[in-house]
């Protein structure tokens, strides 16, 4: 697969309760792929809260030691805004497959967030597909996405 992003890291992927049937998915879709992965839970249907674990998502990615991150919750909301208060995140909420394609090519996202309760299983698998597969415009953009950082 010819991708942007370092494939030889593992992609960082967490979801609260409500993302946990289909971060089981895309797990079993990445091992499917031969890509490697670090799962940050949850673990269980079990109701939690979407912090504990889009921040350590949030952080492995910042890091620099993961190729990208996939997060989950009912609305891809919560995730979100938690994932984006950090500085080196772009976090993308994607519902369908041009979206996850443009969050690439125009934002250079590094993080796509899917709605589990809003999107089917197999559109969260060709959403992460074309996620991993598209490039970065650059120019334009770029000026763009360089002044997203604060402070
Ligand atoms: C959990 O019920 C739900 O609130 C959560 O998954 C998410 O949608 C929050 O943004």
């Amino acid at each position: 697969m010819t991708s942007p992003f370092d494939l030889s890291k593992p992609i960082a992927i967490g979801s609260d309760h409500a993302g946990f049937d289909y971060k089981e998915e895309l797990i079993s879709f990445l091992e499917g792929k031969g890509l490697p992965f670090e799962d940050f839970g949850t673990h269980s249907k079990d109701s939690v809260d979407y912090p504990d674990f889009a921040h350590p998502v949030a952080n492995a990615v910042e890091s620099g030691n993961y190729a990208f991150g996939i997060l989950l919750c009912g609305t891809a909301n919560g995730v979100a805004i938690t994932a984006n208060k950090h500085q080196g995140i772009r976090a993308a909420i994607c519902w369908g497959d041009e979206i996850a394609k443009l969050v690439r090519q125009h934002n250079d996202a590094n993080i796509i967030c899917i709605p589990a309760r809003f999107v089917r299983e197999g559109d969260a698998e060709k959403m992460v597909s074309t996620f991993i597969t598209t490039e970065f415009e650059g120019g334009r953009h770029a000026n763009r996405v360089n002044k997203i950082a604060c402070g």
